[in-house]
């Protein structure tokens, strides 16, 4: 029986600070002998790469909250077929910036597109595979977009207003109230070494149940091949 690697997701609004705890989170997975690689949405894949550049560098931006669900989940999917399932199965942790909680988040609750529908789509496309630990680093939505130089900014920092994305914010931390075994909810608004602490702590958590109950029920168990 192969080891199965976990899937770990890092979520929340703009200018948490995904990216550099991503790859911290990886670089300490590594220290620790966990075999792991990081990945992120969308993007992660050729296709995924072009589909981001659509979805965030397009001029037009005018574009149909279901048309861009539909985008991300495309992205989504190739990544889920051609890098996480593979890389799981192979007993390779994955570490992924963004998921499936994003599109819930922002197509959802900021755009209000029905939650089922969105939810159905999200089990299209991954296939129900879910993370074993989302990390959401929360911040309120003026201090996150205060992070973001001019050039940092996408069509969603561009386009869409303050409310949008105290929206989006409320539906990560509502999304995270359903699933508190599966969420390490984290305040991102203070320095970034206390943050740290905080995700390393939640890393351990995971790392400590495996080793508690011997072999974790992981993701990498639960996807089909
Ligand atoms: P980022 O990778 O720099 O965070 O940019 C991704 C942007 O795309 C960000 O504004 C959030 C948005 N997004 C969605 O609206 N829905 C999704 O499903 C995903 C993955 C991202």
């Amino acid at each position: 029986m192969p080891t199965r690697g976990w899937f770990i997701t890092i979520e929340g609004p703009e200018g948490s600070g995904k990216t550099t705890h991503a790859g911290r989170l990886l670089a300490y997975l590594e220290a620790n002998g966990v075999r792991a690689i990081g990945t992120r949405e969308p993007g992660g894949t050729a296709l995924g790469e072009h589909i981001r550049d659509l979805l965030l560098e397009s001029a037009d931006r005018d574009h149909d909250p279901l048309a861009d669900a539909l985008l991300f989940s495309a992205a989504r999917r190739q990544l889920v077929q051609e890098v996480i399932r593979p890389a799981l199965l192979a007993g390779t942790t994955v570490v992924c910036a963004r998921f499936a909680d994003s599109t819930l988040a922002y197509q959802g609750y900021g755009s209000g597109l029905p939650l089922d529908d969105l939810r159905a789509l999200e089990r299209v496309a991954t296939g129900g595979l879910k993370p074993d630990l989302t990390v959401l680093l929360d911040v309120p939505p003026e201090v996150g977009l205060r992070r973001k130089g001019p050039d940092d900014r996408t069509r969603f920092e561009l386009a869409f207003d303050l409310d949008f994305h105290a929206r989006v914010r409320d539906g990560f931390l509502a999304l995270a109230a359903a699933e508190p075994r599966r969420f390490a909810v984290i305040d991102a608004s203070t320095a970034t070494g206390a943050v740290w602490e905080a995700v390393r702590a939640a890393a351990d958590r995971l790392i400590a149940s495996s080793e508690a109950s011997g072999e974790p029920e992981r993701a990498g168990e639960r996807i089909q091949r």
